[in-house]
């Protein structure tokens, strides 16, 4: 069958962190193949390798992500979309350049350093009538789904309270560096030059701001915030306070600092008529309490769960589903929006996060760090 849809990857050479978990995601969906790339711009040597391993054809191994927005755009079978894997500083310029060859766009996060950057590759990409994702994976988890479409139905009632952390404990050695070593591999999430004006609520912070939103649909109103660098440049950890648009309250934590966690994203989402709870390590399962009731854990892909939104399951019950599947979701619902722009039909519905969401964890960021650099102030965001 001859692919509907190609793409091209900017970053994620044979040695980089997350290219390789949206390569192997996307292949996920037949209607797809990787047609070209720029893998690296510091090493010609791992771009060409990375092009090889993966069988491409070496014309469309590009030594700059400019050089590959514009051939791919002048070929008759040039890319539809390009994906974002390179670190924080980089994704402007890159989107942007593929946006102005009208190629559609799918980003990683944080989308931007600033919110006016971010904001003009909203009116850009809107402009060009292109699709703008934006890489929230943990939303493509099928319970991620469900959950949202139960607090639509009203299962949990009223929001009236959110708790939801991020710990992970990779960076806990910087808190006792050896002179002259090297901390830890990945250090641009470290470097405010490359990461940007956060590291932990930038890199880990913002996936709890886009979650939340993403299931309940309530607005941050104003936060406030205080973070710890241990001396560092940038944060390691932090603690968040949220009002709503409704009202209502949350308490989100996210560190790098913290012994015994590994990607700990969990989320506690109270209502007046009950509560939903969800780990991102034990993503099949949620455990649902509705008010006077005992609580029941419901996983995926079982008749009982009469929400729409688990037919996303990609596996029976009882198989887990992991990382690689959600952010298959996220694709599937991408490309099937491009085969729809295709068709001119309206794109709106498609679930994937958008650019609108990445403006949104941009301004997370800003607030957080403006609230803790001033004793903890109340920050507007709306
Ligand atoms: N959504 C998620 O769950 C998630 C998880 C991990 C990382 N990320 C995000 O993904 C991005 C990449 O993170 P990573 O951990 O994979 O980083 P990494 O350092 O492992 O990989 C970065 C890659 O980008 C390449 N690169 C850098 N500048 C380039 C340029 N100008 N042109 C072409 N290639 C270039 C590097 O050679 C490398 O291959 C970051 O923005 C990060 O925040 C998101």
């Amino acid at each position: 069958m001859n692919p509907k849809v190609n793409y091209g990857m900017v970053g994620g050479d044979i040695g980089a962190f997350i290219g390789n978990v949206h390569r192997k995601a996307i292949s996920f969906d037949p209607r797809v193949r990787l047609a070209a790339g720029c893998f690296s711009a510091s090493s010609e040597n791992k771009n060409r390798e990375t092009g090889e391993v993966l069988g491409l054809d070496p014309e469309r191994v590009y030594k700059s992500y400019l050089e590959m927005a514009q051939k791919e755009a002048a070929r008759p079978d040039g890319i539809d979309f390009v994906t974002i894997v390179t670190p924080n500083v980089t994704h402007y310029e890159i989107a942007k350049a593929f946006l102005e060859n009208g190629i559609h766009v799918l980003c990683e996060k944080p989308l931007t350093f600033t919110v006016e950057q971010a904001e003009e590759l909203k009116d850009l990409s809107e402009k060009r009538n292109l699709l703008f994702g934006v890489n929230y994976s943990y939303t493509g988890y099928v319970l991620a789904k469900v959950m949202r479409e139960m607090v639509k139905e009203g299962k949990i009632g009223k929001v009236i309270n959110v708790n939801a952390e991020y710990p992970q404990e990779w960076l806990l050695d910087d808190l006792h560096p050896v002179p002259g070593q090297e901390l830890k591999l990945s250090v641009w999430r470290k470097d405010p030059a490359v990461a940007g004006i956060s590291n932990c609520v930038g890199d880990i912070g913002s996936h709890i701001e886009n979650f939340i939103y993403y299931v309940t649909g309530l607005k941050i109103r104003r936060l406030l915030a205080v973070t710890n660098h241990f001396g560092q440049p940038l944060d390691l950890n932090a603690n968040i306070l949220v009002e709503y648009d409704n009202g209502a309250n949350g308490a989100y934590w996210c560190s790098q600092v913290a012994a015994g966690t590994l990607n700990g994203l969990a989320v506690r989402i109270y209502g007046d008529e009950g509560s939903l709870e969800w780990k991102q390590e034990d993503p099949d399962y949620v455990r649902y309490t509705p008010r006077g009731e005992a609580p029941r854990i419901l996983t995926r892909g079982n008749s009982y769960l009469k929400e729409k939104a688990a037919a996303w399951s990609q596996m029976p019950t009882g198989h887990p589903e992991g990382l690689h599947v959600a952010f298959a979701n996220i694709y599937k619902a991408f490309i099937s929006a491009i085969l729809a722009s295709r068709e001119g039909k309206n794109t709106d519905e498609f679930d994937f996060p958008r650019v609108t969401d990445g403006i949104n964890g941009v301004k997370f960021i800003h607030a957080v760090v403006e609230s803790a650099k001033n004793d903890a102030k109340w920050i507007n965001l709306l």
